[in-house]
């Protein structure tokens, strides 16, 4: 019939097997497959019921998403479950594993839905800038109700067999093999046992309140992305004749594929992925069951607790035993928390600690660990000193990482006598809930050490990026240099609220100086006192953030930063009005004005150039690989894709004609980058290079 999609009569009986590995994406071939199927048994008056199942491990996980952003090829999905529908006898679904977007779709077209257990039901379309345009948001208001379909839609939240039977999405919840339980429903449809109807003629009880609170609540939660709203649209045309709401469910989803969130939420989805193909992807793990942590701070305690939370027998390290309980007392606090972001179980949380935990002062206690990651502070000879004794202590193949955020893992690997037993294993605060994690490979790391590492990283959870070793690796490198172009818009003109506002503006969480104040000014401080050695003395220097530093003023932790805390929110600190106006008097500077997008496209423009940088160094394997750290590790807006996604919108050529214009008030920092350059010249993309 097809490669995709394969059929099995017994007797009037049709199974339909859908097989597109690995996730029985409904690609071109499964839709056309589907409908020749459809078409041939249709036909065939032997046949007197068809059951649709997926081959493999899952049913359908949704529309093909790599066929998005190419010129569409019929039959659309929609015309497939349309025709399902309409067909003179029963077709039913048995989905297993998946049935997201498309494949939930395909399921609502038939006229009764089995689910095996295990099953996950959703509508993540609008995790991916679109809707469901294949009759999801006319279909599910009719058997949900407006409310529940809209919390689906416009969430793209996941839920189980079990919630989707509660919901009205399907008809029975069962266990087996999706072939054996496809034949056996089928028989019960010949025996009248599973009742079968299209969903197109149940009633849709209009429900204005419902669409009211949901337009209302994403106004006020997500007034910046597109589809979400489109989606409300959507169901509320639900209560249309269904061929009259699916024609508009079909208009709306079309200006969601145009829209430029749809192409930046993918790549996002993709980015995610990508990542994990590495040179050295070919390697064998080494096997990790117990792990050791040195340093119970904040990032000690939050890797602790996120190995905890993978189910790895942990051991923490401190020096004195008044520390050792405070990191103790941390992760037991950040378990806490688990429990109630319902990441872990009540009842397990004490066992976890009981079992796989043990506090110790004595670095000798390391002796068993499959791995030790060091998360004490960003001291290079203190790291060495801890390097160099743990050598002497873990046992052969025990890899020894550092979570640093910039020193030289070259040089701690070099202090023992298993450089190639080394890494940097970079987690981001808190280190228990962030998704990112660099894995850094210094010039000896070992293959299978590297691929120990994404393994690690796969088993906690994490989005593990690749990375080259440099002062920073790939985010902090491009961090340590687009922050300073915030620091010099309010020396030029802006306050700290204005760039903030813009750049909230542009889809990130918070500005750079709110994130500055929750990191803990003091952060920086050191970062700029360590750097102060190297620094050239053509760069510009900013010190207003010394100056709130030198009043023990750190930002959230104290009150008081570039902002004051303890009100009902944030406002600006009046002092720092102060020392910015010393430092522009001092300096001759006289303020200018900028506007949120001269902010926006000074902040953009900075950050893209040493990411082009960073990629041109080898630091960071593709451009995708850059996109990745910003959208897990540094809060950058999703449907922006990420800062070279966002580039490629720009075009090398207007980011080169910025560069040049900045450049004339401050030639030293504003460099064209050699690989922009040479972008313009030939016409390429980042995604070119992806
Ligand atoms: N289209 C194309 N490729 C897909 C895909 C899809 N819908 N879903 C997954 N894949 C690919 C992945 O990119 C990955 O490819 P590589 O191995 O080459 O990297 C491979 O399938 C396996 O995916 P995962 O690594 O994610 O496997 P997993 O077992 O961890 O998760 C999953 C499986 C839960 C299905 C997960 O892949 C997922 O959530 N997929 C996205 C589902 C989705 O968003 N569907 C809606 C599509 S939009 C739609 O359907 C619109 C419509 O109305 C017509």
């Amino acid at each position: 019939m097809s490669d995709a999609v394969h059929i099995e009569r017994a007797g009037p009986i049709a199974l339909v097997a859908i097989q597109n590995p690995p996730v029985n994406a409904a690609s071109h071939a499964v839709r056309e497959g589907l409908w020749n199927a459809v078409e041939t048994l249709d036909a065939d008056s032997d046949v007197k019921v068809i059951a649709v199942y997926g081959s493999g491990r899952t049913f359908i996980a949704g529309a093909d998403i790599r066929e998005f952003g190419k010129p569409p090829q019929e039959p659309m999905l929609g015309r497939v479950c349309s025709k399902m529908e309409t067909l003179g006898k029963p077709i039913i679904a048995v989905c297993h594993g998946n049935a997201l977007g498309g494949g939930l779709e395909t399921a609502l077209g038939c006229h009764a839905r089995v689910a095996i257990d295990g099953l996950t039901v959703g509508f993540p379309e609008v995790t991916l800038g679109i809707l469901p345009g294949a009759g999801g948001t006319q279909r599910a208001p009719r058997l949900t109700g407006i409310k529940a379909a809209l919390d689906l839609i416009t969430t793209g939240k996941r839920v189980n067999a079990q919630t989707a039977l509660e919901l009205g999405l399907v008809d029975r919840v069962t266990t087996g093999d999706p072939r054996d339980v496809a034949l056996a429903a089928a028989q019960e449809v010949l025996y009248g046992t599973l009742k079968t109807r299209a969903v197109r003629d149940i009633d849709v009880e209009p429900d204005d309140a419902a669409i009211d609170a949901a337009a209302k609540a994403l106004a006020a939660k997500q007034p910046l992305l597109f589809s979400p709203h489109k989606c409300v649209e959507a169901v509320a045309a639900s209560t249309m004749p269904i061929d009259d709401g699916l024609a508009r469910e079909r208009e709306l989803f079309g200006e969601c594929m145009e829209s430029p969130q749809r192409a930046g939420l993918i790549h996002a989805f993709f980015s995610e992925r990508a990542v994990t193909k590495i040179p050295e992807a070919g390697a064998t793990p080494r096997k990790i069951e117990k792990i050791g942590v040195i340093g119970g701070g904040t990032m000690g305690s939050g890797i602790a607790t996120a190995a905890l939370l993978a189910g790895l027998s942990v051991r923490l390290n401190e020096q004195s035993s008044e520390a050792l309980s405070r990191g103790v007392a941390t992760i037991e606090k950040n378990l806490e928390g688990a429990v109630k972001r319902g990441k872990l179980a009540e009842d397990k949380r004490r066992a976890v600690l009981d079992v796989n935990f043990h506090a110790s002062t004595e670095l000798s206690d390391f002796a068993d660990v499959d791995l030790v990651i060091e998360a004490v502070f960003e001291d290079l000879d203190v790291k060495k000193t801890i390097f160099k004794s743990l050598d002497g202590i873990v046992k052969d193949g025990a890899i020894l990482a550092s979570n640093t955020s910039y020193l030289d893992i070259n040089a701690l690997a070099a202090g023992t006598s298993r450089p190639a037993d080394v890494m940097g294993l970079h987690f981001f605060s808190p280190a228990h809930i962030m998704r990112l994690l660099e894995v850094v490979v210094a010039d000896k790391t070992a293959p299978e050490v590297v691929a120990t590492g994404f393994a690690l990283g796969k088993k906690l959870g994490k989005v593990a990026v690749r990375a080259g070793v440099c002062d920073g690796f790939i985010g902090n490198r491009i961090l340590s240099h687009y922050r300073k172009v915030a620091d010099y818009l309010v020396l030029d003109g802006a306050t700290p609220q204005e760039v903030d506002a813009a750049l909230e503006g542009f889809g990130f969480a918070m500005g750079p100086f709110a994130v500055s104040d929750l990191a803990g000014l003091d952060i920086g401080w050191a970062t700029r006192k360590r750097q102060a050695a190297f620094r050239s003395n053509q760069e510009r220097y900013v010190s207003i953030g010394d100056r709130i530093c030198e009043g023990g003023n750190f930002g959230r932790k104290t009150g008081k930063g570039y902002y004051v805390y303890g009100g009902d929110k944030p406002v600006p600190n009046p002092d720092v009005e102060g020392f910015i106006a010393a430092e522009r008097a001092e300096k001759g500077i006289t303020a200018k004005t900028f506007t949120a997008d001269e902010i926006v496209d000074r902040y953009m423009t900075a950050m893209i150039a040493e990411a082009a940088r960073v990629l041109d160094d080898g630091i960071a394997l593709r451009p995708i690989d850059i996109d990745a750290v910003f959208l897990f590790g540094y809060g950058f807006p999703r449907f922006r894709g990420g800062p070279l996604h966002y580039a490629d919108t720009l075009g090398a050529a207007e980011l080169k004609r910025r560069i040049e214009a900045y450049a004339r008030e401050d030639s030293y920092f504003w460099q064209v980058p050699s690989l922009i350059a040479q972008m313009a010249e030939d016409g390429t993309t980042f995604a070119s290079r992806n």
